[in-house]
């Protein structure tokens, strides 16, 4: 009788445990590729860049206001109270002559970035691609050319992955859409129509027409029309048609669930601390997404780095944004910044790609990354300020077999104890550029 037992308890318990392990697995090799990129593009483009921030003689804050909201310039519409048919005849002005998506895409990679996201539809509602679910798209421009598409063959030859932002839960054209707060909340029946004949139609036409790797959704209020049922809605949507494609937390950013796949932090905000699932921080260059002719707010290079190692050490990636102009070319300041920290990631990038936190106590402005390649265990220390020692808690015990400059070799003396170890930090280092890696051979990970 008990051999009986035994034997249902394992021919019922078995399939669901392996199914468990199975999808567990599956969800590993779907997130593998996410977890090693780091660095990603983010591009905020639509008829909003051709106003550059400014509409009939105003121009909008190029910083957040003093209660924190932001006045993005892809906001326009709703900030300065543009009248919709204003806005809407943007359509036909919409012609980025100078267009390339191929450019673009190497301007992405030789930044060092390893997938690539744009807005095919943002609040506005306007579609980026050929939607045959609504008119207000891309091919009724003077342009006429499906950008999704283009974009997407060029990370397929180029090599990138690729993902869209779709703005899920706020539509400015389709009735029944989210509208900011200053509005009254739309009925929820409304929201249903739209949600079931707009926004879920748009999502399905897009993972269909161009299998992407990551829908990246926005939702950044506690309450909205993203109720947990919508939600699962919308993740079974994806799920079912596609099983690769990562979601992400701002599907629902105060109840995101257990089914997505990364965590999205608010806008620029940076973790000091290692979190439990994949994350990503969306980061802008200036203040706003949207190209904004008079928002100077361009933050170096080295502190965008800076951003970059810090997510990296606390296991994160950083999403990068570009506001391209509407005549489809990338603001210089904005290349500029692309092409050094794509310098400093030729010779820096073994600190980042593909590596894992490593939780120790560090000096401030010190990060630390670690990965084994060959059978060989090693553990960078970026430094984003001139210190001449440093000293942390790796005792003998996980003995240092070398210790160089990642970018040139130059070997560091250090000392290791039982306790820790000091590394002389040579003052000449931070000449060329401010933020250094050191590298150092361990016979252990950490
Ligand atoms: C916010 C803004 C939006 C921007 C996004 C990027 O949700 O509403 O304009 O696209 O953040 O993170």
């Amino acid at each position: 009788m008990k051999g009986i037992l035994l034997f249902c308890f394992l021919l019922f318990s078995t399939p669901n445990f392996s199914k468990d392990n199975n999808n567990s697995l599956q969800n590993e090799q779907k997130l593998a590729w996410f977890k090693e990129a780091k660095f990603g593009m983010f591009v905020h483009w639509g008829l909003y860049s051709l106003l550059e921030g400014s509409y009939n003689g105003h121009t909008l804050p190029d910083t957040t206001l003093a209660n924190g909201r932001s006045w993005y310039a892809e906001w326009i519409q709703m900030r300065l109270e543009v009248p919709s048919s204003d806005y809407k005849s943007l359509i036909n002005e919409f012609n980025p002559i100078h267009f390339d998506a191929d450019e673009w895409i190497k301007e992405a990679k030789n930044a060092g970035m390893h997938y690539f996201v744009i807005t095919s539809k943002h609040h506005d509602g306007f579609a980026m691609w050929d939607s045959k679910v609504s008119e207000f798209n891309i091919m009724h421009t003077p342009f006429g050319r499906d950008i999704i598409k283009e974009l997407v063959s060029a990370c397929k030859k180029q090599g990138l992955k690729y993902g869209f932002y779709y703005s899920h839960w706020h539509d400015w054209e389709y009735p029944g859409g989210a509208l900011p707060y200053w509005f009254d909340k739309v009925e929820d029946e409304k929201f249903e129509k739209y949600w079931q004949e707009k926004s879920l139609p748009q999502i399905k036409e897009l993972i269909t027409l161009y299998d992407p790797d990551l829908l990246w959704f926005d939702t950044w209020d506690e309450v909205s029309h993203i109720t947990e049922k919508r939600r699962d809605e919308l993740i079974d949507l994806v799920r079912n048609l596609s099983p690769k494609c990562l979601i992400n937390g701002r599907i629902s950013y105060y109840n995101p669930g257990d089914d997505i796949d990364f965590l999205e932090m608010h806008d620029n905000q940076y973790p000091d601390k290692i979190l439990n699932k994949p994350w990503q921080t969306p980061a802008t260059m200036i203040h706003s997404w949207g190209w904004h002719a008079k928002d100077f707010n361009w933050k170096s290079s080295d502190r965008m780095i800076e951003y970059l190692i810090n997510n990296t050490s606390k296991g994160g990636n950083y999403l990068l944004n570009v506001g391209p102009k509407a005549d489809g070319k990338f603001p210089v300041p904005a290349t500029r910044r692309l092409r050094e920290m794509g310098a400093w990631l030729l010779v820096n990038g073994d600190a980042v790609y593909n590596t894992y936190p490593v939780s120790m106590e560090t000096p401030e402005k010190v990060y630390l990354s670690q990965k084994t390649i060959d059978g060989n265990h090693y553990l960078y220390i970026s430094i984003a300020l001139p210190l001449e020692t440093i000293i942390l808690p790796l005792p003998e015990s996980n003995a240092i077999y070398e210790c160089e400059v990642l970018e040139s070799g130059r070997p560091i003396s250090y000392k290791q104890s039982s306790e820790d170890v000091k590394i002389d930090i040579p003052s000449n280092l931070y000449k060329d550029s401010s933020v250094q890696v050191i590298r150092l051979r361990i016979s252990k990970p950490i």
